[in-house]
């Protein structure tokens, strides 16, 4: 049992979200490896994928959609989990991270294409140091600073007991 994590990441959190999945992957003795998804991965050497992206204006990166579209016939054929990285805070009337409020627009077109087991949101971090020119305009718009607040949101636990349950379904037993 094989399986790749693959990410889309702009300043970094995603990818180290990707690499804590990998990480519990090994721990549990399942060989996995995180990468991006713009180095082009080949696929042919995994039993199982999961991948993740940040997202940005309710889409997720595009290089992670094309990875997607490129590779429909592999990602169909195997066992694939999807995750977002992206909400900062909940609002008054988003109150989970299950709320369909926050499904990146084209996790409905990936259902139909490639069927994934499950599709998860997570929370992402946002350090304004980090942010390039087009991030930083957007952030100093009226409410920018309060949709948009500084700060790691990231909940490994959450993180790790999802991984706990992808390593359920593929019937790796949990080491003690
Ligand atoms: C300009 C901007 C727009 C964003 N838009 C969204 C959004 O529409 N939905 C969302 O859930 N998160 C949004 N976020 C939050 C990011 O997804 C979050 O910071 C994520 O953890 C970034 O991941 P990265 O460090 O891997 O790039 C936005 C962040 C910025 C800076």
């Amino acid at each position: 049992m094989k399986v790749i994590v693959l990410y889309a990441s702009r300043y970094g959190s995603t990818k180290e979200i990707a690499e804590f999945i990998a990480e519990t992957f090994r721990r549990q003795g399942v060989a996995a490896d995180a990468r991006s998804v713009g180095a082009a991965p080949r696929l042919d050497d995994y039993d199982a994928v999961v991948i993740g992206s940040a997202v940005y204006m309710g889409h997720w990166m595009g290089d992670a959609v094309e990875f997607v579209r490129q590779n429909r016939a592999a990602l169909a054929d195997r066992p694939v989990w999807l995750f977002s990285s992206g909400p900062l805070q909940l609002g008054q009337e988003v109150t989970s991270t299950e709320d369909p409020g926050l499904e990146p627009k084209e996790i409905g077109e990936f259902r139909e294409a490639i069927h994934p087991r499950d599709h998860r949101v997570f929370f992402g971090a946002l350090d304004p140091a980090k942010l390039g020119f087009s991030h930083r305009l957007i952030r100093k718009l009226p409410a920018g600073r309060d949709l948009l607040p500084e700060g790691d949101f990231r909940n490994w636990d959450d993180i790790e007991a999802w991984t706990g349950g992808i390593l359920r379904a593929l019937a790796v037993p949990a080491e003690s």
